[in-house]
């Protein structure tokens, strides 16, 4: 199964991807999470990356593009995969079907969690993750069982440094410039598959997973 999970920052992406991939057992590749992993090891990709990250910027295409090639050769891609913040210009979307081409393989769907922007900052500033295992939760919609604890280790939750006001309010102006033309793009080959994301988290995964099903 090759899905792209597409949507605003706060639609939900990380959130329905763990769930996702739990159940269908395809390997998670998120870029932000691959950029963010990069800056906690202090490796050249990390240097690159942050800055753009800082000011709520896209990272260039030609640095996403690499990083999204490399993980794709790994062999656990070959079972399927769900790409998670990939493509976000038509410019990466284009070495996408490249990629794929190479690979002798194709997308199955293209999921687009809709929600409205009015929504999102909500949403992103009041987000904490797990600075240990990655999880995130919400202050409001998704607390942990202990205030300020992750639910799986215990660890101490975090707030994403792009989650301030200040960046939250560039990255969305930055993505929502660049959706419509990847919506055009994909809908017209046919793999567009909008989901209404603007409710409960389980419920969001109620009409992904029965799209999904009909897949597998
Ligand atoms: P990335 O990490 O991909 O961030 P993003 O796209 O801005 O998306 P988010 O992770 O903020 O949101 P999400 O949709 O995953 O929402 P979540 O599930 O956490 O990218 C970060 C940066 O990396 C970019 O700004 C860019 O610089 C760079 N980058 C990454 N990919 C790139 C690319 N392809 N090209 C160039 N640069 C790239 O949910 C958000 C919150 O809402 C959580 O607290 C959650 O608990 C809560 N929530 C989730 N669902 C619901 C619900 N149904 N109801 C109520 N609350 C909910
Ligand atoms: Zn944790």
């Amino acid at each position: 199964m090759n899905l792209i999970l597409m949507g605003l920052p706060g639609a939900g992406k990380g959130t329905q991807a763990e769930k996702i991939v739990e159940k269908y057992d395809i390997p998670h590749i998120s870029t932000g999470d691959m950029f963010r992993s990069a800056i906690k090891e202090g490796t050249d990709l990390g240097k690159q990356a942050k800055s753009y990250m800082d000011d709520g910027a896209l990272v260039p295409d030609e640095v996403t593009i690499g990083i999204v090639r490399e993980r794709l050769s790994k062999p656990d891609c070959k079972k399927g995969f769900l790409l998670d913040g990939f493509p976000r210009t038509l410019e990466q979307a284009e070495a996408l079907e490249d990629l794929l081409g190479d690979m002798e393989t194709s997308l199955d769907y293209v999921l687009h969690i809709s929600v409205p922007e009015n929504k999102l900052v909500e949403r992103l500033t009041g987000r904490r993750v797990c600075p240990e295992c990655g999880a995130t939760y919400h202050i409001q919609f998704n607390p942990p069982a202990t205030p300020g604890k992750c639910d799986q280790d215990g660890a101490s939750l975090i707030q994403r440094e792009d989650d301030q006001p200040e960046t939250v309010k560039n990255r969305l102006a930055v993505n929502v410039e660049q959706a419509q033309p990847l919506l055009d793009f994909y809908g017209e080959k046919g793999y567009l598959a909008t989901v209404e994301g603007d409710k409960d988290i389980d419920d969001v995964f109620v009409d992904i997973d029965s799209r999904l099903q009909r897949l597998s």
